[in-house]
């Protein structure tokens, strides 16, 4: 079984969570975009569902797919969110935002009754952090925030580069509210609750990417099949 055959396994599962009338958080990201693709069947074939995407990305691809959509100001309180993850530890804390959207993701995530993840066994780790750990911050005072953040890495112990995130050779990369995200590449984050307190209390900091206490189910696929994962403390 291939990578795309994997996330769209984990989708499929998801998608037996969906129920008819259901207001619906919908990710982003390559696993996210195989359950929109799988959901638009499921409209065409008749249920009724809302949606409320978590970047443009996703709006366009429900747009294109039939997939009737609601703002979050509309309908501000969601019965599921499927999303993706970067990675995933035993906690069902989450390393999010690898496609830039964290933000959004998290603002619908909380506005969420319950959230499932979706992802393939790739994302599943002991220690989350070996994939760098995107920290959404507004352009002003980009590099007090910079520097913010590196003093706080420096008394919890933790090392690595923070890159501003680039897209093409000469262009910053910039959210979809017009942040910018520096890509913390900390190796291991050990106390994820502590970093995401310290890094919430940097004023320059729009969101991180950590997802503490926020999904409730993931769905992981791999090559035998899907398995469900439940928080485990
Ligand atoms: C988007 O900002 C991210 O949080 C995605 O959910 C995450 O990067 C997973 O993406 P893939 O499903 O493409 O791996």
């Amino acid at each position: 079984m291939d990578a795309r055959e994997m996330k769209i396994k984990a989708a499929a599962a998801a998608l037996e969570h969906v129920e008819d009338g259901m207001r619906l958080g919908i990710g982003t990201g390559s696993t996210a975009e195989e359950f929109v693709r799988l959901l638009a069947e499921r409209v065409a074939a008749g249920i009724k569902v809302q949606g409320v995407p978590t970047s443009e990305r996703t709006a366009r691809l429900c747009v294109e797919l039939g997939v009737p959509l609601k703002s979050l100001d509309e309908l501000p309180e969601l019965d599921l969110t499927i999303d993706g993850a970067d990675e995933i530890d035993q906690r069902l804390t989450l390393i999010k935002g690898g496609g830039g959207a964290l933000l959004r993701e998290k603002i619908v995530a909380a506005a969420s009754q319950r959230m499932i993840v979706i992802a393939d066994a790739t994302k599943v780790v002991d220690t989350l952090g070996r994939y760098p750990l995107p920290i959404e911050i507004n352009p002003f005072g980009q590099v007090s925030t910079r520097v913010a953040i590196e003093k706080l890495a420096a008394r919890l112990g933790l090392t690595g580069e923070l890159t501003l995130r680039a897209r093409g050779e000469d262009d910053v990369f910039m959210t979809d509210g017009g942040h910018l995200i520096l890509d913390a590449s900390f190796g291991r984050i050990p106390d994820a609750d502590a970093l995401a307190s310290q890094l919430n209390a940097i004023p320059g900091v729009v969101e991180h990417g950590l997802f503490i206490n926020l999904a409730t189910l993931a769905i992981i696929a791999g090559p035998a099949g899907a398995r469900v994962m439940e928080p485990k403390n």
